[in-house]
């Protein structure tokens, strides 16, 4: 008998710790004998035909690596009917039975959409943006907040020096989890996350209140999911005369070695999607969930909403006061 075929891709956005969940899958599905072969550039790679085998030394030194080796796109072709078409019969070109899908959200709606098309997949989160819900923690999300309070710290320095306010603009699209943590971890004065109406009135407040204390820096901590960060630091300079600056981490939040947490978790979910799929399994998310391992439906992964870290937020305030 032949032996089982599986593939694997990253897709959308690249995530820290990618490449360590690409590794467990290639070493774990060689372990139990199948064939592994990997996807380049996502659903792209999979409708191009960009698929070669795996081998337990082509995923040699890269568990410490940002990235993604096998490359991510976002495939507009891939979300029309004809585009999955064109990706099913590329799979069955290449014997692939199964499918292991590493990325966010948008990558899991293609994911579903090619269970229903009778593709057995899996799902592992991999998005810096810990947006997904039935998941503790996204694979690169805890990298991206050490990153971001590795620059928080940068910036206080010289904030301090100059007794200004400095506004830092974090990624995670609509979801405010890295300016929570981050903020948080990095004692920003204030946080403006998509989840919460905040107003520039309140920034001003907790800056006013800082500075009357003897406090040297303001740092403030905005989701660009809610934006205008030049139009906040020229309403506070306006309202408070407090000189302030902006600055934009940008994708710089995207790269770096992920952390020996998302490296664990990676590896973990990375194992776990490939015995799921040699038991059978298909359209699940497999995920840390309440600090288990557990796997999830699509459709349940994609119809609920990612509660949001209230406490994390109340306590951020509290402390910085
Ligand atoms: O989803 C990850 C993410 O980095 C978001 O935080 C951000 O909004 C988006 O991707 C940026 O996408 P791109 O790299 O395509 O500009």
């Amino acid at each position: 008998m032949n032996r089982k075929s599986i593939a694997v891709l990253t897709s959308g956005g690249d995530a820290p710790g990618m490449n360590a969940a690409i590794r467990a899958v290639v070493r774990t599905g060689i372990f139990h004998g199948l064939k592994v072969m990997g996807v380049k550039k996502g659903y792209e790679g999979l409708i191009k035909g960009e698929i070669f085998e795996m081998s337990l030394s082509s995923v040699a030194d890269i568990i410490h690596r940002g990235g993604t080796m096998l490359q991510t796109a976002r495939s507009p072709e891939f979300a029309t009917p004809q585009g999955r078409e064109k990706a099913l019969n590329m799979m069955s070109v290449f014997g692939i039975q199964g499918l292991v899908v590493i990325g966010g959200d948008g990558s899991f709606r293609g994911a579903r959409d090619l269970a229903a098309m009778g593709v057995q997949v899996v799902g592992i989160p991999g998005t810096i943006d810990n947006d997904i819900p039935f998941c503790d923690y996204t694979i690169g999300f805890d990298t991206a907040v050490n990153t971001v309070v590795e620059a928080i710290s940068r910036i206080r320095d010289t904030t301090s020096s100059h007794n200004r306010a400095n506004i830092i603009e974090v990624m995670g699209r609509n979801s405010g989890d890295i300016s929570l943590y981050a903020g948080l971890a990095g004692g920003a004065e204030s946080i403006v996350v998509p989840e919460v109406n905040a107003s520039v009135e309140d920034v001003c407040k907790r800056i006013m209140h800082g500075r009357n204390r003897g406090k040297l820096h303001s740092i403030i901590i905005l989701a660009e999911g809610v934006g205008g960060a030049f139009e906040m630091a020229k309403a506070i300079e306006d309202k408070i005369g407090v000189e302030t600056r902006v600055t934009i981490l940008g994708h710089v939040q995207r790269g770096g070695s992920p952390t020996a947490f998302d490296r664990i978790m990676a590896s973990r979910l990375g194992a776990r999607a490939v015995e799921l799929l040699m038991e059978g399994k298909t359209s699940r998310m497999v995920a840390q969930y309440q600090n288990q391992i557990r796997d999830f439906d699509f459709d349940e992964v994609l119809t609920a909403k990612k509660g949001f870290a209230g406490e994390i937020y109340s306590l951020a305030r509290i402390l910085s006061i």
